[in-house]
């Protein structure tokens, strides 16, 4: 099939390039033009796993990418959108959605075949039938349902493994405002095997992708909430909590040969310094003011929202407890993306974290694999050093925080391990073994008794932290 694919981010430029490979013949529309070159010379202008060797794959023959919106969809039997819908700190910014359905509409005036607009941005319930067609009608002169079908896809993209979660799809949600749409839309997706798919109407598919997601979040929240918990209580480890629950066997079903299945969903049952990236909290924020504006309050995700604000911080309670002195203290911060894997840093629990540092007098050293370029956007403005190596990061530093679980940080213990005075190690994710390392805390793990094997004394420092005394 012929598609063109507007917007060239990460989910329009995978999309793209996952169906070409699968041999549709794609143009993907992207308005920035060094975009497009780079993309069109198979370099991905964003970090994602094997990105450009399915670029690559298909570039120069069934592939390309393009500034031109109106040849593109005119060339095409099908369009997806795929631009931003940021949250604008009161609801969703469907600008970008507006201004590629019009210019949709007003390609296929004079296109006379039948044409399938798919929305594959997340957009609340009601976007697609009630934002969408009507602007494509009337940008188009046409008549939905009969000249033209408006459809609704999803994506369940994680970015760093968003090239794999494409070709081997858990679901395929299929939205449409008829069986011809679906019919044309499910015709895209058959050389993914018999991958279950979901047919509805599209205020139904853009509902599953937000409560999907959202799903994901409240997971977290409630993990990091028990985990907050169990820092309050004596002798007690979220690590342990959470792995007792996940032996439910309603969580890791055991199959008849004994052998348990461990669902992935049990990763997002782990304590941290909170959730980021560009879709939970985007997405959650925007499902409550959707609810709000239908005179529906939405507890449970403005309680997912505010454990997850708070969750950053909890790293700093962990400073306070161990009585360090910000202004003296030497910090090193590593991990600047929301999660591995990614060079993104959008809403990464490491932004607010080391902007009150900073705030605080601390002199903080940060280092992250790949994250480093997107990190200095945003913290342009504070005086922060961004070491070359997590090596020279924790140099000198007396505290290390471990805010993003890449795991090159796990060689910690074995770099510390030779200096004299051994630095505090604050876990952000519980990757270490508390006891590899002299100085230990983490989100979620209670004071542990001297029976229980603590010995942490404050004057092992440097002499840099002070004691509250
Ligand atoms: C998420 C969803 O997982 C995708 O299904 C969805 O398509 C995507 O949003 C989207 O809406 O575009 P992503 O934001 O890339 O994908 O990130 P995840 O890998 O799910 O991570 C989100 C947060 O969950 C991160 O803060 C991460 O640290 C945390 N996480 C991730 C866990 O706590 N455990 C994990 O195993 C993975």
């Amino acid at each position: 099939m012929r598609i063109a694919v507007i917007g060239g981010g990460y989910v329009g430029l995978v999309s793209g390039a996952c169906l070409a490979s699968k041999g549709h013949e794609v143009l993907i529309v992207e308005q920035d033009e060094s975009k497009v070159a780079q993309i069109n010379n198979g370099v991905s202008p964003i970090h994602e796993d094997g990105l450009e060797d399915v670029l690559m794959a298909s570039l120069g023959s069934n592939l390309q990418a393009t500034t031109h919106l109106d040849a593109a969809v005119r060339l095409s039997d099908l369009t997806m959108i795929a631009v931003g819908t940021p949250f604008n700190g009161n609801e969703i910014d469907l600008g970008q959605i507006e201004d590629a359905s019009i210019a949709i509409g007003e390609a296929l005036r004079d296109v006379n075949r039948y044409h399938v607009v798919v929305v594959k941005s997340t957009v609340v319930p009601g976007t697609t039938d009630d934002l969408v067609m009507p602007l494509i009608e009337k940008h188009s002169g046409k008549r939905p349902g009969l000249e033209f079908g408006v459809g609704m896809n999803p994506e369940f993209l994680r970015e760093g493994n968003a090239v794999s979660d494409f070709m081997s799809p858990d679901r395929i949600v299929i939205g449409g405002i008829d069986e011809r749409t679906r019919a044309c839309m499910a015709e895209i997706y058959a050389p993914f095997g018999n991958t279950d798919k979901v047919f509805v109407n599209n205020r139904t598919a853009e509902m599953i992708k937000y409560a999907s997601n959202a799903l994901l979040a409240t997971l977290i929240s409630f993990s990091n909430e028990i985990g907050n918990l169990c820092s309050a209580v004596d002798d007690v480890d979220v690590v342990d909590v959470l792995n007792g629950v996940k032996l439910d066997k309603r969580l890791s079903p055991i199959l008849s040969d004994g052998q348990r299945v461990q669902p992935e969903i049990n990763s997002y049952l782990a304590a941290g310094c909170g959730f980021g990236g560009s879709c939970f909290p985007k997405d959650v924020n925007a499902l409550r003011v959707y609810g709000q504006q239908r005179n529906l309050d939405m507890p449970v995700l403005d309680a997912v929202m505010q454990t997850n604000a708070n969750q950053p911080l909890q790293m700093l309670d962990l400073l306070k407890k161990r009585q360090i002195n910000l202004k003296r203290a030497q910090i090193c911060v590593l991990g600047l993306a929301f999660k591995p894997g990614t060079d993104d840093v959008r809403e990464s629990p490491a932004i607010p974290l080391i902007r009150t540092l900073v705030d605080s007098g601390a002199k903080v050293t940060t280092y992250d694999p790949v994250a480093t370029d997107e990190a200095k956007k945003v913290l342009g403005d504070i005086d922060v050093t961004y070491a070359a190596s997590m090596h020279e990061a924790i140099d000198q530093a007396n505290v290390i925080m471990v805010v993003t679980s890449w795991s090159e940080f796990a060689e910690i213990p074995a770099l510390i391990a030779p200096r004299a005075y051994q630095p505090l190690v604050i876990d952000g994710r519980r990757m270490l073994d508390q006891h590899a390392v002299m100085h230990y805390e983490g989100i979620g793990l209670g004071a542990q008794t001297p029976e229980s094997g603590s010995d942490y004394d404050e004057h092992d420092h440097t002499g840099r932290m002070t004691s509250a005394a």
